[in-house]
């Protein structure tokens, strides 16, 4: 798979900024440095298009790239480190209530989870969003290639569980070896064509 074009649209702080455009949107979610700007440099095979950092992200912006004009990836601020206040938290809730509420133009949430962790939270928080709006989710345990080989079925069985998936419905997805990119590229498709 290859990318010909994509550039990063908009920063959103909120909604009076989201981008005019038509095309279907895909959005990404998860806690913070699960490995979601990787994910979408793999997704697209450059090196830096979305920014990767070892600091969280402290700015709550909806980013908004656009892939080879035939579709757009919606990054959501990484949720779920420390040291965010009740009014940040708040006002993280409100954006991700307005997107998912009124965005005619969304067609499917890419969920990203540590694949050495159980799910958070707030990662449920985002599969319950999804299914109150009818929206397909993808599930992409990052960073397997931190996982031994011995530990991976047990860690996909735990997530499935947490996230009431079938575990089949998880993509096992390294941005280091670019394992599980034709995968998810494979589920995107299938959202595109929907
Ligand atoms: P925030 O935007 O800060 O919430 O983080 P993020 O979710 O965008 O994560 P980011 O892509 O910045 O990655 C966080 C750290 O994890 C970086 O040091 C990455 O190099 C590392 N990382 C991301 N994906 C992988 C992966 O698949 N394998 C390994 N080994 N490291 C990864
Ligand atoms: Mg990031």
């Amino acid at each position: 798979r290859t990318i010909q074009h994509c550039e990063l649209v908009t920063s959103a702080p909120d909604k009076s900024f989201w981008p005019e455009s038509q095309l279907p949107e895909i959005v990404l979610a998860g806690r913070s440095n699960v490995g979601k700007s990787s994910f979408i440099n793999t997704m697209v095979n450059r090196k830096k298009l979305a920014y990767v950092g070892n600091t969280p992200g402290k700015t709550r912006l909806l980013n908004f790239f656009n892939i080879d004009d035939t579709f757009l990836f919606v990054d959501v601020p990484g949720y779920g480190y420390a040291n965010i206040s009740k009014r940040q938290l708040q006002a993280f809730g409100q954006m991700m209530e307005d997107y998912f509420g009124t965005r005619e133009q969304k067609i499917g949430l890419v969920l990203l989870v540590d694949a050495r962790h159980k799910p958070s939270e707030d990662d449920i928080t985002m599969m319950e969003y999804a299914r109150y709006h009818h929206l397909p989710v993808v599930v992409v345990a990052t960073k397997i290639d931190k996982l031994k080989r011995s530990e991976i079925s047990k860690n996909m069985r735990k997530i499935a569980s947490t996230l009431e998936i079938p575990e089949t419905e998880i993509v096992q997805f390294s941005s280091e070896t670019s394992k599980g990119r034709e995968a998810v590229w494979k589920k995107i498709d299938e959202l595109l064509e929907s």
